[in-house]
């Protein structure tokens, strides 16, 4: 089974939740990819495997800059991810209390939108709670993991 970690990260944050996910994942049978989004297109949804968007939030709201692209060409080409199967582990400070965690719920939406399917619920790490957003990852992770094995066997 293959994993494929999407990282929009600003201050690096995202980048270390995904580093310690591919460390605890990567056992030989699970084969994890992290990607920046630094020049994905919309075409990164055509890789095998499930997909894991690990991205914090800024400016008003918005994906972090070196997720633009990537959001902004799947806005645009609307492809049809109705075979993909995606989970959201959103980085946020509720300190925005309008915007929190607003880049994680962009992407849920749109590949949402674009007919894919979420496993298990996004995932919502405050930067203010004190919590560490790789620990929170990593514990959260064994769930949402267990949970995209049985997609993946019921998809296959
Ligand atoms: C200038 C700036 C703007 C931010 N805007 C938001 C926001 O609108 N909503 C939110 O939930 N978090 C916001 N944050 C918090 C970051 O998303 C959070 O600190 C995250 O952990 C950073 O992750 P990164 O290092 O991967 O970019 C903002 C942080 C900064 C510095």
């Amino acid at each position: 089974m293959k994993i494929n970690l999407l990282v929009g990260t600003m201050t690096g944050t995202a980048q270390l939740v995904a580093q310690e996910l591919e460390l605890v994942w990567d056992d030989g049978e699970l084969q994890v990819e992290t990607l920046l989004m630094d020049k994905l297109d919309g075409s990164v949804f055509r890789r095998e495997g499930v997909f894991l968007v690990v991205t914090s939030t800024y400016g008003q709201g918005d994906v972090p800059d070196n997720a633009k692209g990537l959001y902004e060409d799947l806005k645009a080409k609307r492809p049809d991810l109705s075979r993909v199967r995606y989970g959201v582990f959103g980085l946020g400070d509720r300190t925005y209390a309008e915007t929190f965690n607003f880049g994680g719920k962009r992407f849920d939406d749109l590949l949402q939108e674009l007919g894919a399917q979420r496993i298990g619920e996004r995932v919502q790490h405050d930067a203010s709670s004190g919590v560490l957003p790789e620990e929170m990852a990593v514990e959260w992770g064994e769930r949402w993991l267990a949970l995209a094995k049985d997609a993946l066997a019921v998809s296959t």
